[in-house]
């Protein structure tokens, strides 16, 4: 396969912003295909992102036997549809995150993966960074000792009334576009789920707008995530590794540049290694995704893999948040 032609199923702004900018960085992969609701929404997109063809469903993108692999930008509750129907096809996927706002559906999402081989992958991007390599090689070979908290950030403004994020419907809400994040993250270190769950979620309307969790792992020594997100904050994805012999802080945890580097800090000493080349944040995904349909490499971080843990100890956070209204304008935390 010489060049991977991409479907892409809506004219999301994280498919024009993220996904496609890093498919031309990376090269040997085409936009073939967009599929929208509206056909003249699908053809100003393609005009103006260099897509190849447009049309006005998914389905039709589903139905291309050009295209080799399909994105999946869609607002979270129609991932499951569409993941599940794109399986059929027996081509790659990369699905947005989070693959589903529920256990039950992420379950069946990874079982109908497992039971068709599928290669479907939730669009972490971070995974496939160096930065996270690099993190994770460190607490593995020991350099922090024992791994005792994870302090993890991630806040942003959400800026509109309409973002499909405010809509309970569509499986909005931060714990879910954002909480999944330093979720994942620990639960790609753990080999257990949580044990134990405080957590207290703000809810604006109908979803919540900011949560906070703390997660104790079982183990001789006890390991605990803490986690705040929010809508309402400025932007921050600061993330700490706490360890009996030292720490790691990330600044930029999930979308790192060329400028952000990990902090290393040990008894005597403080080293910060620089570890991304400039590449942008989906370059890596997308590029091993690449590498996989060439058979160059064998696929990792594949939802068959990761993704069940980290609904799992999700749904758990779900099931014990206490509720509160927001009380400030602001909405902190
Ligand atoms: N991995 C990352 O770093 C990252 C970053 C941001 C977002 N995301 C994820 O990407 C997904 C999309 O987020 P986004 O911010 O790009 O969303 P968005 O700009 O609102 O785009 C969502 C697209 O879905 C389609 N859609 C179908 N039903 C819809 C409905 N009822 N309301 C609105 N749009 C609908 C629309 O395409 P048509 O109208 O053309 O059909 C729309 O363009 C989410 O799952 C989010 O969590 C991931």
């Amino acid at each position: 396969m010489d060049t991977v032609r991409w479907g892409i199923l809506g004219t999301a702004g994280i498919a024009h912003g993220a996904f496609l900018p890093a498919l031309r960085e990376v090269q040997g992969g085409v936009a073939w295909r967009v599929g929208s609701r509206d056909l003249g929404r699908a053809q100003v997109f393609a005009r103006e992102n260099g897509v190849l063809h447009a049309s006005g469903s998914y389905q039709s993108v589903l139905d291309d036997d050009q295209v080799d692999a399909f994105y999946i930008p869609l607002p979270n509750h129609l991932h499951y549809e569409w993941a599940m129907a794109a399986m059929n096809t027996g081509k790659p996927i990369l699905c947005e995150k989070p693959l589903t706002g529920s256990l039950e559906r992420t379950r069946d999402i990874v079982r109908g993966a497992r039971e068709r081989g599928a290669l479907l992958w939730e669009a972490y991007a971070f995974q496939f960074q160096p930065q996270w390599q690099r993190v994770r090689q460190l607490i593995t070979e020991g350099a922090i000792g024992e791994l005792e908290e994870i302090h993890g950030t991630f806040n942003t403004q959400l800026h509109g009334e309409q973002d499909v994020r405010w809509v309970k419907a569509y499986d909005g809400g931060a714990f879910n576009d954002l909480g999944c994040y330093p979720v994942h993250v620990t639960q790609l270190l753990m080999k257990s789920l949580p044990d134990h769950v405080v957590a207290r979620a703000q809810m604006r309307e109908e979803v919540d707008e900011a949560v906070w969790a703390a997660l104790t792992y079982p183990g001789d020594a006890t390991m605990q995530l803490l986690m705040n997100v929010s809508f309402c904050r400025r932007y921050d994805t600061f993330t700490r590794f706490v360890g009996t012999e030292g720490e790691i802080r990330v600044d930029k945890m999930y979308h790192p540049g060329v400028r952000d580097c990990v902090e290393l800090l040990q008894k005597d000493r403080v080293i910060r290694e620089f570890t991304m080349k400039g590449q942008l944040s989906f370059t890596d995904m997308i590029s091993h995704i690449h590498q996989v349909m060439r058979h160059e490499a064998e696929p990792t971080q594949l939802v068959t893999e990761v993704g069940l843990a980290t609904a799992e100890a999700m749904e758990l956070v779900r099931s014990q948040w206490t509720v509160a209204d927001s009380a400030r304008s602001d909405g902190g935390t």
